[in-house]
């Protein structure tokens, strides 16, 4: 397959007839992640390597596999490299929340653990310094529970709560006499063990991302990132993007942030440093301390997981670049009949209504040392990568970086269609509000709000031949 050839196509597509566009969508537009795509459409689509890689680089790969897929467990214990877990921790295993290295799902009701879904805690800057902080750290921590509700520990420490969820619906019409109902969730924590919360506490709920095709998005160069940033909206179209410049550990400078709902992190690395970390309560060179607050001395005081071969931290670099790779390297799915007449449609409703201005169809990257498989390809992510102003509906009011409270990272949309499939269950939007693909269109508001408007008074015919179009990435 030719993945090149259908990166000129774009502007044709509001206007190109039915058969051009047939063309283009059997080109390189069916294959969104370039040479790396791989055909597997059902549970396991999502867990495959690169089809570029070599043999030996498969290997590799499988090792970080196992780093990412199996329970980390309490030190001391015999299994020196794989020991560390907590005190405070989510849960044991990176796929614990990217399920089947898709995305996570929020709870269904006040009883329902929340297993995939954390949530980020802190308190609003109130001093200048603090403010002049905020812009190297992203945020000021909660003062007692850190900057993540840890819902378990160890054996000798006490969890620190539980999250809980109650739903309420609310209908809303659509042209054509259909109708959606959309549901909002209310957060709170329940059985807090270390006292109360701070009475100006920020809650951000945030299910697990989906991790296919990261390294390609890790891969697009800064300037074509940048390119597409209108943070005063010069051109007038309503809709900005403003990047995200987050705080990187390794360079010790604030540089483009790209991973996380509101692009909270600047790489693939410092991501699953920040990981390890802050879910599973696992230090390495990056992050050397355990998540525990002065107000958590059983915390501070339970056994660590550093053994001489994990390089004095309990998850050694070595460790952490086999987990760099597999996270670089997950593929993306070709897509599921991009020819199709309603796809065709739907494509061209997704133009013509404005969705291409965040979600952008398509990069090219550059050639990079070291790594292959993401080297000079076409790829078809459908994300801006920067960060846009989603409306009051949508915001946690909780400032990161330059991110404020309304403003959310694009998420990349490849792959979208196979989340029942690899999930079980479709929970999309930062939270898992969404039950579909409708439902995360009619939450947009904000910079959005017209093209969500443009959605709600379609026919019936084009609103499902969009769906079918976004489910068919
Ligand atoms: C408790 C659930 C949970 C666990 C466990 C977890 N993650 Fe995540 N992961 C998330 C959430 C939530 C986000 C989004 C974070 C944000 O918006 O700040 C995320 C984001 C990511 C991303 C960025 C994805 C993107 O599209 O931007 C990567 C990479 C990642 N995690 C890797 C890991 C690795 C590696 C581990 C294991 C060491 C891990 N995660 C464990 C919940 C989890
Ligand atoms: C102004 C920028 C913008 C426009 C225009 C826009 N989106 Fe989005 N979209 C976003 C952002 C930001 C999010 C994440 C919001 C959140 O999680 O709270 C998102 C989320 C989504 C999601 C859920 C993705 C996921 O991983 O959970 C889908 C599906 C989606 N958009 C489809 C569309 C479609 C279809 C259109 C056109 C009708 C559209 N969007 C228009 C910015 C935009």
């Amino acid at each position: 397959m030719n993945v090149r050839s259908g990166m000129a196509s774009l502007l044709l597509f509001t206007t190109a007839s039915v058969s051009q566009a047939l063309e283009y969508a059997s080109q390189g537009l069916a294959a969104p992640g370039g040479a790396t795509s791989v055909h597997q459409f059902d549970e396991n689509a999502f867990s495959l390597p690169s089809a570029n890689m070599s043999v030996m680089r498969k290997l590799d790969f499988s090792v970080g596999n196992s780093f990412f897929r199996n329970p980390w467990v309490a030190a001391p214990a015999s299994t020196g490299a794989r020991d560390g877990l907590g005190p405070l921790f989510n849960t044991n295993t990176c796929q614990g929340c990217h399920v089947k290295d898709g995305r996570g799902h929020a709870p269904t009701g006040p009883e329902d653990n929340a297993v995939s879904l954390l949530i980020r805690l802190s308190v609003p800057p109130k001093t200048e310094q603090e403010h002049a902080l905020i812009k190297q750290s992203g945020v000021i921590e909660e003062p007692v529970y850190g900057g993540q509700l840890q819902d378990f520990a160890i054996p000798s420490v006490a969890a620190e709560g539980r999250i809980s969820v109650t739903w309420t619906e609310t209908p809303v019409a659509l042209a054509g006499g259909e109708s959606a109902s959309l549901r909002t969730p209310v957060f709170t924590i329940e059985d807090l063990q270390y006292g109360p919360l701070a009475e100006d506490v920020m809650l951000s709920p945030r299910v697990a991302p989906p991790m296919i095709g990261l390294g390609l998005l890790e891969a697009i160069k800064a300037s074509d990132i940048l390119a597409h940033e209108d943070v005063q909206d010069a051109n007038q179209d309503g809709i900005s993007g403003k990047a995200n410049y987050v705080w990187d550990q390794q360079a010790g400078r604030l540089t483009l942030g790209r991973f996380g709902w509101k692009a909270g992190q600047p790489s693939l690395m410092q991501q699953n440093a920040g990981a390890f970390n802050g879910d599973l309560g696992i230090t390495s060179a990056l992050f050397t301390k355990d998540h525990c607050t002065s107000a958590q001395q059983d915390c501070l005081k339970a056994p660590n997981g550093n053994d001489k071969g994990d390089e004095g931290a309990e998850v050694s670099d070595k460790i952490l670049r086999f987990v760099e790779f597999y996270s670089q390297n997950l593929a993306v799915p070709v897509r599921r009949q991009p020819a199709s007449p309603e796809v065709v449609t739907g494509e061209k409703v997704f133009h013509a209504s404005g969705c291409a201005s965040c979600h952008q169809p398509n990069f090219v990257t550059p050639e990079i040392a070291l790594q292959p498989e993401q080297s000079n390809q076409s790829i078809w992510p459908y994300t801006d990568l920067l960060l846009h102003d989603m409306g009051p509906a949508l915001a946690d009011n909780r400032p990161e970086f330059l991110a404020d409270g309304q403003e959310w990272r694009t998420p990349p949309l490849w792959g979208i269609g196979l989340t029942k499939e690899v999930s079980g269950v479709v929970n999309l939007l930062h939270d898992g509000r969404a039950r579909n693909v409708l439902e995360a269109i009619l939450w947009h508001g904000g910079e959005a709000e017209a093209t969500k408007q443009r959605i709600i008074a379609l026919s019936k015919e084009d609103r499902a031949a969009l769906v079918a179009f976004v489910e068919s990435l």
